[in-house]
């Protein structure tokens, strides 16, 4: 569906989000395209600098994270006359005339406010524009996380930008929606035969979600030390996946129908007890180690690092969904910071085969397995069991793969650029609902209070490594292991 002329603005225009990401993700659909001719982008900022001298930042702090074959003089000459700087200060009301005066009043026009600002601004920015008159029928809200850091400040946060935008106007980004693989695991569930039937307790033995990153918190000190891994990740990122893994197939792909599905999901996962909150859930903070042979410092040791900080930078779980297609069935998460290798992938564990007719016995059976991999190489994994070349009926684990850059030329879409078309489309398939980010604080809450009434602090692990031990435990403690543990050594 091609774009209309629209409005983007920017709250948090000259941040680290839009340089690094959006204004990057605007770019590369213009190169390609997409925006139409009075496409315009306004960035608004504190900084009461003029256009030109706003420009030159973004050369300086946009420019290099733009793919380089993408990048000419003259694509990048035409991106930069979209950008209009609007200077004001976002919490008061009567400072927003620049931003009056750079938006066009065609009522027709889409006009979105992406706002990239710490959460406790979204209310006072909803409330200034609606003062200023700039809420048409025709805007819609795009809210970046963190969305509050628990129920009650969720609740607030929807509360307040509810009062000045209905429900369909609000855009919750939760970048992991937007990778492609995470749509390709709905093409996967609901456009082949072959799975659905087996989807369920009667076949999978167990599924795991993780995503690792080699990278520790850099310079996000402020933010992450209030925040931790279970509360940057896995409320948002880690539950979604579960959320499109464990979904009953939606009526359709239209948002309501796919965030219905994800709902229930949320709200049938199972609540923690005080007896599976002390077993089911292991928190890391990692301590000076090495990573690609790199000596790196322990978390405390990060630039800003509170000395004694409680803050988890790893968090593994096991969670379970009460409904009669996966009830019995463990879902492990998992998430951290300055662990061996950066990967994100979820992987889908089948039962074992339940008799052997070979000369072999069925613990010599690798369990059929699916890896959905997310990054960094994108693509679906299979094990089978085949019989090995040659005299003799011997059976051996094979591999069927499918590598999505191989298979599909066509160019890559990064989340953003994905997620931003979909707003200016009017598409909100891939943002949460409201009900739906409440659903996954509610069930997160009972973690954060318990590691608060109990002063319980993170188990250290050795940075460049797969976190505490405990992790390999929990899992261990089910009969299974972590899948890189189970990969035979290269
Ligand atoms: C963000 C988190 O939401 O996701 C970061 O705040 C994390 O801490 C990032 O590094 C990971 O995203 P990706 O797309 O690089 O896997």
């Amino acid at each position: 569906m091609a774009l209309t002329d629209f409005d983007l603005v920017l709250f948090g225009g000259s941040g680290d989000l839009a340089m690094r990401k959006l204004l990057p993700a605007m770019y590369a659909r213009d190169v390609a395209h997409d925006l139409p001719p009075g496409a315009r982008i306004i960035c608004v900022g504190r900084q009461d600098c003029g256009q030109d001298e706003f420009l030159r930042t973004v050369e300086s702090n946009a420019k290099p994270h733009i793919k380089s074959s993408t990048l000419t003089e003259a694509a990048w000459a035409k991106f930069c006359q979209r950008i209009v700087y609007a200077s004001l200060n976002a919490t008061e009301a009567g400072s927003y005339a620049p931003l009056v005066a750079a938006l066009r009043t065609d009522a027709a026009l889409t006009r979105v406010y992406y706002l990239a600002t710490p959460p406790h601004l979204f209310a006072q920015i909803c409330d200034n524009l609606a003062a200023n008159a700039l809420v048409t029928p025709n805007s819609r809200v795009v809210l970046e996380k963190p969305l509050g850091r628990d129920l009650a400040s969720a609740k607030q946060i929807n509360a307040e930008v509810g009062q000045v935008f209905a429900e369909s106007q609000i855009y919750r980004i939760d970048h992991y929606l937007g990778k492609e693989t995470v749509q390709n695991l709905m093409a996967l569930r609901f456009g082949n035969i072959l799975f659905e039937p087996l989807w369920r307790r009667e076949w999978i033995s167990d599924v795991q979600i993780t995503i690792a990153e080699k990278l520790g918190v850099g310079n996000r000190m402020g933010y992450y030390d209030t925040s931790g891994a279970l509360r940057d990740m896995l409320q948002n990122h880690l539950l979604q996946l579960l959320c499109i893994v464990a979904m009953e197939p939606p009526t359709s792909i239209s948002s309501d129908a796919v965030r219905d599905s994800k709902l229930q999901v949320l709200r049938s996962l199972k609540k923690f007890t005080p007896t599976t909150l002390a077993q089911n859930i292991v928190r890391g903070q990692y301590r000076a180690g090495h990573v690609d042979g790199k000596a790196v410092p322990s978390y405390r040791d990060e630039p800003d690092a509170p000395q004694h900080s409680r803050t988890e930078t790893f968090v593994a779980l096991k969670a379970e969904i009460d409904t009669w297609r996966w009830a019995g069935v463990p879902f492990y998460l998992r998430t951290g910071k300055r662990m061996a290798d950066s990967l994100a992938e979820i992987v889908v564990r089948f039962k074992q085969i339940p008799h052997s007719i070979f000369a072999q016995p069925t613990s010599s059976f690798q369990p059929n397995c699916l890896v959905i991999r997310l990054q960094p190489d994108e693509g679906l994994r299979m094990n089978l069991m085949a019989k090995t070349p040659g005299d003799g009926m011997r059976l051996k684990p094979a591999e069927l793969e499918l590598d999505f850059r191989e298979s599909f030329k066509t160019p890559r879409m990064d989340a953003y650029e994905r997620l931003l078309l979909d707003v200016l489309r009017g598409q909100l398939t891939l943002f949460m609902r409201g009900d739906e980010l409440e659903a996954a604080w509610e069930w997160v809450e009972p973690i954060l209070d318990n590691w608060e009434q109990n002063d319980n602090a993170p188990i250290p692990y050795t940075a460049g490594t797969w976190g505490p031990a405990a992790a390999s435990a929990l899992i261990g403690r089910d009969g299974l292991q972590w899948r890189e543990e189970a990969l035979p050594e290269d």
